[in-house]
């Protein structure tokens, strides 16, 4: 049996995807089989596509994505066909040492779906984020899928499934901003401006927006930044001390990733301030030099944030019902919707800095 779909997947290092045939099981014990509506484009498939996350190609990209469950497989009793539900990358296992000891935000063994989905000639592929959304059907673990209100568009609601969780639960979940906090974003894109749409959430009465391109600055502004700072152009750390009454900020989300935005990050919050690391490294990146009584004499807390400390089943619902309910704007996440065809070239535009989510519509 099975199911034959197209699908985006990343042949070899570095090459440009193809949209190809994949061959998806029938969902075995535990697993769904789940027909995509949208999945939207994220910097990690491109990571993927470059061989910076593993080598373990071809990659089936594509992990941002809502859908609606087509079939079940046994002991599955939490899911039914027809339910809309977000992918996620982290379905808790309960059994693990931090679900025992009541943290699964942190969970180390997450379940996965079994079966593998493959190429026409029968090639194993790896999907991303043990996703794998760029395609008409995909195979999940159940409790990679959460149930959300259909109210909301699928092209909006896949975006919660990584980028945009990321950044909320950044700001939300590990910064733990507060009403009245200040807060430094570095790295404006669907992530940074997800980490700003957090704070304001929050109550952040101070929200600084930092980024290299003007058009993401103002974007910035847009989900509630309340300066922002062009880094090629001032010192990002002066910059924000001087929007802080000279003190630094009490939350530093560096949605960046790189030694440079992380030094900023760490220099630019106040005493006992938080720094949070949500953009992901490349391996080759090295912390630079700074001297450990720094560490001791600023205090604090210098956290990383892997999909923002999220709990799907109590985060997704949530967040869409402040979507639903116009406190939450997600739809301005959506830059574009595009096909399956489109990905590379969704790609280039990332690359090039003209869009914040290229969201794949199927039909
Ligand atoms: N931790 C997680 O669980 C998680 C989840 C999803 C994505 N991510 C990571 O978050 C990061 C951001 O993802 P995104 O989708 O927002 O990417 P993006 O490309 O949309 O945004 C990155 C932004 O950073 C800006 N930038 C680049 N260099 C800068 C610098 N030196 N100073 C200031 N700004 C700079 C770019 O102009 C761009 O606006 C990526 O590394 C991605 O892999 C992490
Ligand atoms: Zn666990
Ligand atoms: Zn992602």
């Amino acid at each position: 049996m099975g199911h034959e779909v197209r699908g985006v997947v990343a042949p070899s290092k570095g090459a440009p995807v193809t949209v190809t045939t994949v061959q998806v099981p029938d969902p075995g014990p535990g697993e769904a089989l789940v027909a995509v509506q949208a999945c939207g484009v994220c910097r990690t498939d491109l990571h993927y596509r470059e061989g910076g996350i593993n080598n373990e190609f071809p990659f089936l990209l594509g992990h941002e994505a809502a859908g609606v469950v087509e079939a079940v497989g046994a002991g599955v009793e939490t899911l039914a066909p027809g339910d809309f539900v977000i992918l996620n990358w982290r379905a808790v296992c309960g059994h693990c040492r931090a679900c025992r000891r009541g943290k699964p935000w942190y969970c180390f063994a997450t379940h996965n779906a079994t079966q593998s989905m493959r190429l026409a000639d029968g090639t194993a592929l790896s999907p991303a984020l043990g996703i794998g959304a760029f395609t008409e059907k995909t195979l999940v673990h159940s409790g990679q899928c959460t149930k959300v209100n259909p109210a909301i568009a699928p092209e909006i609601a896949g975006l919660l499934g990584c980028g945009v969780m990321a950044g909320l639960g950044a700001a939300l979940n590990t910064g733990g901003i507060i009403r009245g906090d200040s807060v430094a974003v570095i790295g404006c894109g669907g992530v940074g401006d997800a980490a700003i749409a957090g704070a304001r959430l929050a109550g952040a009465t101070t929200i600084i927006g930092i980024d290299v391109e003007e058009r993401k600055l103002r974007w910035a502004s847009d989900f509630g930044a309340t300066h922002t700072v062009n880094a090629r152009e001032c010192d990002v750390v002066a910059a924000v001390q001087a929007y802080t009454g000279g003190f630094g900020a009490d939350v530093v989300i560096d949605a960046v990733g790189r030694p440079e935005t992380w030094r900023q990050a760490f220099f630019a919050r106040d005493l006992a301030g938080t720094v949070v690391l949500v953009g992901v490294p490349t391996p080759e990146l090295m912390v630079p030099d700074i001297p450990l009584l720094e560490f001791f004499s600023r205090g604090g807390a210098l956290k990383s944030s892997w999909y923002g400390d999220c709990l799907p089943e109590r985060d997704f619902p949530m967040l869409v019902e402040l979507h639903l309910q116009g406190r939450l704007p997600l739809e301005k996440f959506v830059s574009e919707t595009i096909t399956l065809e489109d990905v590379e070239t969704a790609f280039e535009k990332m690359q090039r800095g003209e869009v914040l989510r290229s969201v794949v519509l199927l039909p």
